[in-house]
């Protein structure tokens, strides 16, 4: 499947580039994202694009239907986000969520006011009337609100289908046009019975063949891939972590030896991990690899360094220096490949408007760069595959390719590694203590059947001793901080409530098997205030 591509700043619509799919036009919420996944999920293609985009630049990419996301301003507010009015006339389902349903229902003749009541959080919705949007659903459903204004007059055509305490008009319908509005957000979770209402627009409503799948995604990715690159050389730097694996994985079943996949092993690894991400790519999958051992390199570099930003930009100054020397002498290369994500190129932000002046807060559909700064004359064209995939979709092209779970289910792994989990200066006996902690505590959740359900599970290295008692003896060592978080996207986390027995077995597994360590504590802060990693 084509998709809209990014240049600069612009984006050029290619036709047919939403057919069988869904536009979601983003009035800036914050789940606007989550739609896209939402529909994604049940094997529907679908894709953000700024609520500017115009009747025929939507023409010309072909959607099955339209839903309007929501958004934090006012529709009846003189410079608030507006859709161009032609949209009305494609004769193609919408769907509105929230701000959607409100601006749907203000431009085809309705009210939308200040509600008298704002609701936010859980509402209880009673189903008016199910018709196609509310097809098997309960007639009464949990739904997540979060509204200031309100429905008080429906457009021609529309009939209440569902309303709360508080809003009468929660839900309504345009069953002839196949129009409907939801006050609520059903791509939360915790409105029950969300998937289903997309499943229903998507599916029942608009039609849409359940065509996105990821062996579908492979081959196309593929084809596309050999076009563009033809029988010129690709440059992948490989990190380990699922994105650049994944990627190794499809550019080698794509182009074959034509890609060069280079691991610059900086020494802040964990246990272990460099050396089976070589062994492995090559002995079981013939993917070589050439790994360039720096570690040398970059610990001299960070020879008393302890300030943690002074640290990640004495790193990235090296990666650059390593990398640019080593593909000078791999390449000549064309191409640099990268594990761009979606969540990386399209930011809903960019279609706020500040409703004082009109003006677009940060309209910006911004191309982002893993491998940020790299020198003017290395001058490669970028190949981002994955610039359409959001992370879990990642993960499923990777189990698509045979890429070892080991990989595949990875935590993420800060660039910068081990260095930033060593508060303090990082010399190579603290690493390795850092790193037997590490082993210690991942064997012990992977033991206990919880890694799957932990966003992130790691040691940090605390630059301070304190006493403790060991065999009738005084000690005096450094402390190691378990952190572990469950999280939706590393925007946000909260700390995993691990059983109590756990924590005790990892503690003492810790105290005992790694040296100069006799105390273990546990890292109980969400983000924010805190952040995930420690520096
Ligand atoms: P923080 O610590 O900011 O981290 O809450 C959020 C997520 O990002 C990861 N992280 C990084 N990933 N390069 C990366 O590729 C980095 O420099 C970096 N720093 C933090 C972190 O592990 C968490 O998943």
């Amino acid at each position: 499947m084509t998709t809209s591509q990014v240049k600069g700043d612009k984006v050029r619509y290619e036709e047919n580039a939403l057919k069988d799919a869904i536009a979601i036009l983003d009035f800036g919420s914050q789940y606007s994202q989550l739609i896209a996944r939402r529909v994604r999920e049940h094997s529907v293609y679908s894709e953000l694009l700024p609520h500017s985009v115009t009747a025929a630049e939507l023409k010309r990419m072909n959607p099955r239907g339209i839903i309007l996301s929501g958004g934090p301003n006012s529709c009846y507010e003189e410079h608030a986000p507006k859709l161009d009015p032609e949209i009305w006339k494609m004769g193609l389902p919408v769907l509105g969520v929230c701000y959607g349903m409100q601006l749907m229902s203000h431009d085809l003749g309705g009210k939308v006011e200040p509600a008298s009541v704002r609701e936010y959080g859980r509402a209880l919705l009673t189903v008016v009337h199910h018709g196609k949007l509310f097809e098997g659903l309960d007639p009464a459903i949990e739904s997540w609100m979060s509204h200031g204004d309100s429905v008080v007059d429906l457009p021609e055509g529309f009939a209440v289908v569902g309303c709360t305490a508080d809003t009468p008009v929660a839900a309504i319908a345009d069953e002839e046009r196949k129009y409907y509005g939801v006050q609520f957000h059903p791509e939360v979770v915790h409105t029950v019975g969300g998937k289903q209402i997309i499943a229903n627009f998507a599916l029942n409503i608009c039609g849409c063949p359940q065509n996105w799948t990821m062996s579908r995604f492979v081959e196309e990715a593929c084809k596309s891939v050999k076009e563009r690159v033809g029988d010129r050389r690709v440059l992948l730097a490989l990190s380990g972590g699922v994105d650049s694996s994944t990627l190794a994985f499809l550019l080698h079943k794509a182009i074959g030896d034509q890609l060069t996949c280079m691991f610059i092993d900086q020494g802040f690894m964990r246990k272990n991990e460099a050396q089976w991400l070589v062994e492995t790519f090559e002995r079981d999958f013939h993917i070589h690899v050439h790994a360039i051992d720096a570690a040398e390199r970059f610990i001299s570099k960070l020879a008393g360094v302890e300030d943690p930003e002074q640290k990640r930009k004495t790193i990235g100054a090296e990666f650059i220096r390593v990398f640019e020397s080593e593909s000078k002498r791999l390449g000549p290369f064309d191409f640099l490949a990268q594990g761009t994500l979606y969540p990386d190129v399209v930011e809903s932000a960019g279609t706020k408007v500040d409703p004082k002046t009109g003006k677009p807060v940060a309209v910006k559909i911004k191309s982002h760069h893993n491998v940020g700064g790299l020198p003017e004359d290395l001058k490669f064209e970028l190949v981002e595959p994955f610039a359409k995939l959001f992370k879990d979709e990642v993960r499923l092209v990777g189990k698509e390719l045979g890429v070892p779970e080991g990989i595949v289910e990875r935590h993420p792994f800060p660039g910068p590694g081990l260095a930033i989990r060593v508060l303090g200066e990082v010399t190579e006996p603290r690493l390795k203590t850092l790193r037997e902690a590490d082993w210690i505590i991942r064997e012990e959740i992977k033991a206990a059947g919880l890694y799957r359900q932990i966003w992130q599970v790691f040691a940090v290295l605390l630059p301070t001793k304190s006493v403790g008692v060991m065999g009738d003896q005084r000690t005096y060592q450094n402390q190691i901080v378990l952190r572990a978080v469950t999280s939706e996207d590393g925007m946000t986390a909260d700390w995993a409530r691990l059983p109590y027995d756990l924590l005790a077995t990892i503690s003492s597994r810790v105290v005992n098997e790694v040296p100069d360590i006799n105390r273990v504590v546990y890292d109980i802060t969400s983000k924010p205030p805190a952040t995930i990693e420690w520096e």
